[in-house]
């Protein structure tokens, strides 16, 4: 049987990973700097991640959610008290675009309208109300041409309000940081300013923290580095498994579920909640908050010594090097020489960088180095590296 085309592969199969490193059929190495899309957050089979799941699957593995689950319990509390969202309600799911559209949906639900507002570049999944809210109309079919959606520029707040004053938007949704779109941060006066427009005008906040959140960014979720911004409903996925499927939606005390308001098979089930709470464990063991914040800062500093670069963008280890030039022909030297994976993004000339939480000072030089030299080879300048 062939497989539905539409995956483009590298030639690389990979057969084993440890911490930031993969390891190929071959037996070569890489450094892995982009976690499989933001995958990766505690590391490459982490010896507690891997007990902790087994010690799972020899006991239960799943059951649906008809029945008392004590694992998602421990899930639920451990990550009430890591991210500070102790008093929020957790709704768990499968995926990033399940968390979505399950966010879009109870926000509809609760104030009965139907009108979202998104940002260009932003990214949210590929379900149908979740590839509505992206800004990419390639991904779209005709069916998903249903929801009425409106796009604003990140930071256009006066935009936002025009809309949000004539009363029919029923949720504005936005990155912690816009990832594949390129790295790019909503301001703390933006998010502010969304925050307090959405509660005056009667619609929900939706944090999409899929990519950005758990950790990645040196605080629990990207939005927690600017006071006073609590969401109606923030959304994750990627890191919360370290590669076992799990997504989830945080919803604010107020809003009531329902029985049959939401459902899935398979979200929440006992496997996927021991792979969640062994991330949760690591995270809170090794102090990978803390961790990210001064790796992610030492790796612009490095970033400095090689560049000039157009731009660095990000915060903590969400990282967008952005050049004069396309980035295709770096990305694949980096790839084919030194063995690295690095990321694209949909701006061409933006190398994206999301590796494992645990990436150690020496893996920063590693990479340093090799850059330098790639881009001394390619004949290629960098152009200021600017950090937060
Ligand atoms: C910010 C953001 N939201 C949603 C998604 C969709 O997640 P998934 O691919 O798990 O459906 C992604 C995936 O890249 C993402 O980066």
């Amino acid at each position: 049987m062939n497989f539905f085309n539409v995956y483009p592969l590298m030639d690389i199969e990979l057969v084993k990973g440890e911490g930031c490193w993969v390891y190929d059929s071959h037996g070569q190495k890489y450094l892995d700097l982009y976690g499989g899309h933001a995958v990766i957050s505690v590391g490459h089979t982490h010896p507690h991640y891997v007990q902790k799941i087994k010690d799972q699957l020899d006991r239960i593995g799943f059951y649906s959610n008809s029945v008392i689950n004590r694992v998602q319990e421990e899930l639920a509390d451990k990550l009430g008290k890591l991210s500070g969202y102790d008093d929020y309600q957790l709704f768990l799911c499968n995926s990033g675009a399940e968390a979505t559209e399950n966010a879009l949906k109870i926000a509809s639900f609760e104030n009965g309208k139907s009108k979202f507002i998104a940002f260009h570049r932003g990214f949210h999944g590929r379900t149908s109300r979740a590839v509505a809210v992206t800004d990419s109309a390639k991904y779209r079919a005709p069916a998903d041409q249903v929801h009425e959606v409106e796009f604003f520029e990140l930071g256009d707040l006066e935009g936002v309000e025009a809309s949000l004053k004539k009363g029919d938007i029923c949720a504005v949704i936005i990155e912690g940081i816009q990832g594949l779109g390129g790295i790019y941060l909503p301001s703390q006066d933006f998010l502010q300013g969304l925050a307090s427009l959405t509660r005056q005008y009667g619609a929900f906040l939706i944090l999409d923290e899929i990519q950005s959140g758990y950790g990645r960014s040196g605080k629990f979720f990207a939005h927690q580095h600017f006071a006073g911004i609590k969401p109606d409903l923030v959304t994750m996925a990627k890191g919360m498994g370290n590669g076992f499927p799990i997504g989830g939606v945080l919803i604010r005390p107020g809003i009531e579920g329902w029985f049959g308001m939401s459902g899935t098979t398979f979200g929440g089930n006992h496997l996927a909640c021991a792979a969640g709470i062994a991330v949760l464990d690591i995270m809170q063991q090794e102090n990978l908050l803390d961790h990210v914040s001064e790796v992610g800062h030492y790796f612009t500093q490095q970033l400095k010594k090689v560049g000039p670069f157009r731009e660095v963008r990000g915060k903590g280890l969400m990282i967008g090097i952005e050049f004069d030039y396309p980035i295709a022909e770096l990305r694949k030297s980096l790839l084919k020489k030194h063995h690295i994976f690095t990321g694209v993004a949909s701006n061409p000339n933006v190398l994206r960088l999301l590796p494992p939480l645990t990436l150690s000072a020496k893996e920063v030089d590693l990479f340093v180095n090799c850059l330098q030299e790639t881009l001394g080879e390619l004949k290629r300048p960098g152009v200021s590296a600017q950090h937060e």
